[in-house]
C-alpha cells in the first residue's frame, strides 16, 4: 500500500473507501454523511472507537484529543486496520491540522504502520487488496493546505515506516530464519541499497580483538556470531554518531535457563540491532547530514557443553574482567564489546547511543509502552526525550546513583555481569554498561533500553501484534534535530 496527495475536495476523489476521523466527538461535522445511522448504531465517535459504515463506504474512527499528533497516528491505524481485510482497493482521507501538519505526517505514518502484515508463516495468506490511500488537501478545520508541503510529508512518513516495517520483518521472522548469519546479510542488503560502507567479521575477528565477553554469550550456538558495522558518511556531516544495537537472535537465557513462559518473544531480542539496521538506511535515504556508525553484535544465547557459565570470568576488549553470575544477563556483555569495538574504531564521535532489549526491570519499571532513557549526561537525555516525543513513541529517565553503582561490585573480578538486588535492575545494567564507556566518551553515552515497547504481544497503539520497530521513528527524529 502506497501514499497519494490530491488537490482535489474529498469528494471528487474516486475511492472506495472514505476515512472520517472524528474530533472531540463532533458528529455534525461536515465530513460526517449521516448523523442520524451513526447515532442509531451507538456510535459516539469516542476515543479509538471504529464505526464501519459498508454500504456508504465509509469508515469513522475516534481521535482522542485533537492537539496530539500521536491520537491521529493511531487512529489512522486503526482505520486501514479495519480496512485492510476488505476487498477494497483505494482510500481517502482529508488532513487535520489546524496550523502546520504535524496531525497529517502522523496520520500518513499511522497508514503505513497499520497496513503492516507479517503472514510469511501463514500457507494460506490473503494479502491485502489494499494499494492507495489518498490523501487530500481538504482540511478538516477548513485550513489552507498546500499540495507540495503534503508531498514532502509523505514521502518523508514513507521513508520513516518503511524502516519501521523493516525493523519489525526483522524481528518477526522465526529465530531460525534470522541467525546471525542471516542479519548479517539482511544488513548487508540494506547497505548495498544505500551505498553505506559494510564490515561484517565472524568469531575469528571477536578473538583477535580480545572481545572475550561476547565471545563468551556466544559460545554454544551452533549459529556462529557476527559483528555487524555499516557507515554512512555523507560530505556534509555536521556529527558523527554510533548506534550500538543489542542483536540477541535468540536469548534461551543461556545455562541460566529461562521459564518456558518467558522465554517465548525472545527472538525479539535482536529489536535494537534491527534498529540500528533500519535506522541508518532511513538516515541515507532523507540524506541527513550526519555520519553513523551503526554497529550490531549479532549472537544467539544458548546451552550446551561448551555454554559459557555462572562463576566463569571473562575479559572484555578494554581489558575489564566481569564476573559471570547469571547467563541470562548477556546483552550487556555482548554490548560492553561491541561499545569498545566502535570506540577504538571510530575517532572524534559525537554521540554513542546503544539500544537494547536489556532488562525486564525496564519493563517493570516503567510498563510495556515506554523505553528507559540512561546516561551521564542531562542534555542528550533531554534531546531523546523530546525527540521520543515528537516521533510518537515513549520514553522516560531512569536515573542513575552512587548507591546502584556499588550494586555491580564483585568479590573476584572488576565487576558482577548482575546487581546485588533485582531492584533497580535497569539502571545496574546501565551502569555495566558505562564501565565500557571511556572517561572522553562519558558524557557522549545515551543508553535506550526498549524491553517494553519492542514487542507486541496485544496490539496497542498503532502497532499490530509481533515486533513494533520499537527506536526507529525516534532515533530518525533524534537525529534530525541535531545541529
Ligand atoms: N533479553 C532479556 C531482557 C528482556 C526481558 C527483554 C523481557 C524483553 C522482555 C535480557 O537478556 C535478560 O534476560 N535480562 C535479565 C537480567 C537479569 C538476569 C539480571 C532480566 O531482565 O531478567
Ligand atoms: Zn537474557
Ligand atoms: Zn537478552
Amino acid at each position: 500500500m502506497w501514499l497519494e496527495t490530491s488537490n482535489k475536495a474529498l469528494e471528487k476523489i474516486k475511492a472506495d473507501f472514505r476515512i472520517v476521523l472524528v474530533c472531540g466527538k463532533n458528529l455534525k461535522h461536515r465530513w460526517v454523511s449521516d448523523r442520524k445511522l451513526l447515532e442509531k448504531l451507538a456510535y459516539e465517535g469516542a476515543d479509538e472507537s471504529i464505526c464501519l459504515l459498508a454500504e456508504k463506504g465509509e469508515v469513522y474512527v475516534g481521535v482522542e484529543n485533537a492537539a496530539d499528533p500521536e491520537s491521529f497516528r493511531i487512529a489512522a491505524a486503526k482505520a486501514v486496520g479495519a480496512l485492510k481485510g476488505l476487498k477494497i482497493k483505494s482510500v481517502a482521507v482529508g488532513t487535520y491540522d489546524k496550523k502546520g501538519l504535524a496531525n497529517t505526517a502522523a496520520i500518513a505514518e499511522g497508514l503505513l504502520l497499520g497496513a503492516y502484515e507479517f503472514t510469511k508463516y501463514k500457507s494460506k495468506a490473503k494479502p491485502s487488496t489494499l494499494e492507495t490511500v489518498t490523501i487530500s488537501t481538504e482540511n478538516y478545520f477548513d485550513a489552507k493546505v498546500a499540495e507540495s508541503e503534503l508531498k514532502t510529508l509523505v514521502d518523508r512518513a514513507e521513508v520513516l515506516t518503511k524502516a519501521v516495517n523493516l525493523a519489525r520483518t526483522l524481528v518477526n521472522t522465526m529465530p531460525d530464519g534470522m541467525t546471525p548469519a542471516d542479519l548479517a546479510n539482511e544488513a548487508a542488503a540494506v547497505a548495498q541499497k544505500h551505498k553505506l560502507g559494510c564490515s561484517i567479521y565472524d568469531e575469528k575477528f571477536l578473538a583477535e580483538n580480545k572481545m572475550g565477553a561476547f565471545l563468551a554469550v556466544s559460545r554454544a550456538s551452533s549459529h556462529r556470531p557476527r559483528l555487524i558495522h555499516l557507515r554512512y558518511e555523507p560530505k556534509n556531516a555536521k556529527k558523527t554518531v554510533a548506534i550500538v544495537g543489542k542483536g540477541l537472535t535468540y536469548d534461551s537465557g543461556g545455562l541460566s535457563l529461562k521459564p518456558s513462559d518467558f522465554m517465548t518473544t525472545m527472538k525479539a531480542d535482536m529489536s535494537g540491532g534491527a534498529a540500528a539496521i533500519a535506522i541508518i538506511g532511513a538516515a541515507a535515504e532523507l540524506k541527513l547530514p550526519v555520519a553513523i556508525h551503526a554497529v550490531i553484535g549479532a549472537t544467539e544465547n544458548m546451552i550446551g557443553g561448551n555454554a559459557y557459565k555462572p562463576d566463569d570470568v571473562l575479559t572484555a576488549k578494554n581489558g575489564k574482567t566481569i564476573e559471570v553470575r547469571n547467563t541470562d544477563a548477556e546483552g550487556r556483555l555482548v554490548l560492553a564489546d561491541c561499545l569498545c569495538y566502535v570506540q577504538d574504531e571510530v575517532k572524534k564521535l559525537d554521540h554513542i547511543i546503544d539500544m537494547a532489549t536489556l532488562t525486564g526491570a525496564c519493563v517493570v519499571a516503567l510498563g510495556e509502552y515506554t523505553s528507559g532513557v540512561m546516561g551521564f549526561e542531562t542534555k542528550l537525555k533531554k534531546s531523546l526525550l523530546e525527540a521520543a516525543e515528537r516521533s510518537g513513541e515513549l520514553a522516560a529517565e531512569l536515573p542513575f546513583n552512587r548507591h546502584l553503582k556499588k550494586m555491580i561490585k564483585s568479590e573476584v573480578a572488576d565487576m558482577s555481569n548482575v546487581g546485588a538486588t533485582r531492584y533497580g535492575g535497569a539502571i545496574t545494567a546501565a551502569l555495566f554498561l558505562s564501565e565500557f564507556i571511556s572517561d572522553e566518551n562519558r558524557d557522549k553515552w545515551a543508553h535506550l533500553d526498549i524491553a517494553g515497547p519492542s514487542y507486541v504481544e496485544k496490539a496497542w497503539g498503532a502497532n499490530p501484534h509481533g515486533a513494533s520497530g520499537a527506536g526507529v521513528r525516534w532515533m530518525i527524529n533524534w537525529l534530525e534535530g541535531l545541529k
